[in-house]
């Protein structure tokens, strides 16, 4: 039996949480900002109810086997604070986020070889009465490393397919490449559909080729066709979907476009690789954020 932390109930962390308590096989300890008095999950896996005791202070935790990070990947000082306490030498700190960043983040506060990033291919959304919604396929995806394979382990009794990949580099930037392209959709206010519209498809295959001409020179290796299937991907979902960073701006929440832009433009300057589309996409939505109302036409003052 492996003792667990998760820090982060939201959509992710909750869902992971719930199904892995079910198996009865972990102790499942949960860490939050407030108390959860029920988790529903939705799932084409099946339905799932989990009344966590969530955990406000990592004061009586005492140290664990692994860590899960579901939080969002923008809060990383904040999530570092839980860690102290329950990391040890042997514990594994697994970061189920967004972006290529996973170990950089956490590097600050962990030995860098107990850090495994996690790709998460988990669609859900935690609605504030405690209900997770999920929809399509459940992955997560590790590093082929010997920690990465422990932790596959841990999902054996759940639906949720865990899986440690040799070209681990490659899925990793895969996804980014996949969510890139979202900012438009958070800049315009406007969901999947509007990858419809031939303009927006130009700017979505710009964003996605400077993704990978980033990713290629970080070691990534691409389909060759990655550019048109990232369109493809985009332009096959639901045509009234939000992904989470237009979900996030429309709530006033903080979005993860450094992880998900910011770090194409960041790497892309590392090896004198231009990324004009990113850097403009990040640049407007940070400029709209510090000035959200819009200035209408009006007289000059004499
Ligand atoms: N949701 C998806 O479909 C999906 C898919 C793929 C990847 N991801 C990635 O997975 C990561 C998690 O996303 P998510 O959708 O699960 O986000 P989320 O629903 O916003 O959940 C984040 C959770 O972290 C909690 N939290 C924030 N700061 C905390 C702290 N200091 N201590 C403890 N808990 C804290 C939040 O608490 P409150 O409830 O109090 O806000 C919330 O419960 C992100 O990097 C995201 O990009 C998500």
């Amino acid at each position: 039996m492996a003792r667990i932390a998760i820090i982060g109930p939201g959509a992710i962390g909750g869902f992971v949480a719930a199904w892995l308590d079910q198996t009865r096989s972990h102790e499942v300890i949960v860490c939050g900002r407030r108390a959860i008095p029920s988790l529903e999950i939705e799932s084409p896996a099946g339905n799932l109810s989990f009344q966590p005791k969530v955990h406000l202070s990592a004061d009586a935790i005492g140290p664990v086997d692994f860590v899960l990070i579901a939080t969002k990947a923008y809060a990383v000082a904040e999530t570092a604070a839980w860690l102290p306490p329950l990391v040890t030498g042997k514990t594994t700190v697994a970061v189920l986020q967004n972006g290529v960043e996973h170990r950089e983040r956490f590097a600050p506060y962990l030995p860098i070889e107990q850090i495994l990033p996690v790709i998460v291919q988990i669609a859900a959304e935690r609605h504030e009465s405690g209900q997770i919604c999920h929809r399509g396929a459940a992955k997560l995806t590790v590093p082929d490393w010997p920690i990465g394979r422990e932790f596959t382990h841990l999902f054996r009794q759940t639906p949720i397919e865990a899986i440690a990949a040799p070209d681990f580099i490659n899925l990793l930037w895969r996804k980014l490449c996949g969510n890139a392209p979202g900012i438009l959709n958070a800049l315009l206010l406007q969901p999947t559909r509007i990858m419809h519209d031939g303009n927006i498809a130009e700017l979505t295959r710009a964003i996605a080729r400077e993704c990978v001409a980033v990713g290629r020179a970080e070691g990534a290796v691409f389909d060759p066709d990655v550019v048109e299937a990232v369109l493809r991907g985009c332009r096959n979902a639901h045509p009234e979907s939000i992904n989470s960073m237009h979900a996030d701006r429309l709530a006033g929440r903080p979005m993860e476009v450094d992880e998900r832009n910011g770090v194409i433009v960041r790497l892309g300057q590392k090896h004198g690789i231009a990324t004009p589309y990113n850097q403009m996409a990040v640049a407007l939505l940070a400029t709209m954020m510090r000035y959200p109302q819009p200035v209408s036409a009006g007289c000059l003052p004499k």
